[in-house]
């Protein structure tokens, strides 16, 4: 049974965690190990998460008393008719069950009046998560080619209207 409720502080290892075990098992062979442990350890700060989970849009799954998996989205700074969905991982032991679509859900549901748009970046290669997501509608709208910690990869900007 999969409970979706707002993060909290008390959270924040565990969000590490699988944070950790996720970017290992979705991109081992296509983005070095070095730039993985770089991500974790320059994104996933534990005193970084306890701030970043005040924000309104980040959720984690709770399966059996565990966090299973997180969403992170802001309002961009930009444009505030957008919403950025920066992170949506889930422990790949509970991949295509439909935990992932009910985290997102959650975000959906909660979308401010004003909000006309969801947009996100998902990596070339990543055929997990560029699947999730056009399974829900969202449609690319550019590649571009940017640096992850110095490793060149190549992006794909996807958007979703609502
Ligand atoms: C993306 C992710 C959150 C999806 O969560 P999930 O619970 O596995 O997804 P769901 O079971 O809700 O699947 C919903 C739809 O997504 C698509 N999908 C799911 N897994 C997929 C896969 N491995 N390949 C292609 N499409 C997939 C399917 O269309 C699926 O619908 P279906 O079950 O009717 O076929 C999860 O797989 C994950 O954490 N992946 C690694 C991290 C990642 O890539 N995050 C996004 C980039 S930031």
């Amino acid at each position: 049974m999969v409970r979706i409720r707002e993060a909290k502080k008390s959270d924040a290892e565990e969000i590490r965690s699988v944070a950790e075990k996720t970017w290992y098992a979705t991109y081992d062979g296509f983005i070095s190990h070095e730039t993985i442990e770089t991500v974790i350890e320059k994104w996933y700060k534990v005193t970084d998460l306890k701030q970043q989970v005040e924000d309104p849009y980040f959720f984690v799954a709770v399966v059996e008393g565990d966090v299973a998996g997180f969403v992170h989205a802001t309002i961009s700074k930009e444009d505030k008719e957008v919403l950025e969905l920066h992170r949506i991982y889930l422990d790949p032991d509970y991949w295509g069950q439909g935990v992932g679509s009910k985290l997102l859900q959650k975000v959906l549901e909660s979308v401010d009046k004003g909000i006309d748009r969801i947009a996100l970046e998902v990596l070339q290669g990543n055929e997990v998560g560029r699947g999730f997501y056009v399974s829900k509608d969202f449609e690319e709208v550019e590649r571009e080619s940017v640096e992850l910690f110095g490793e060149p990869v190549t992006q794909i900007v996807m958007e979703k209207k609502l």
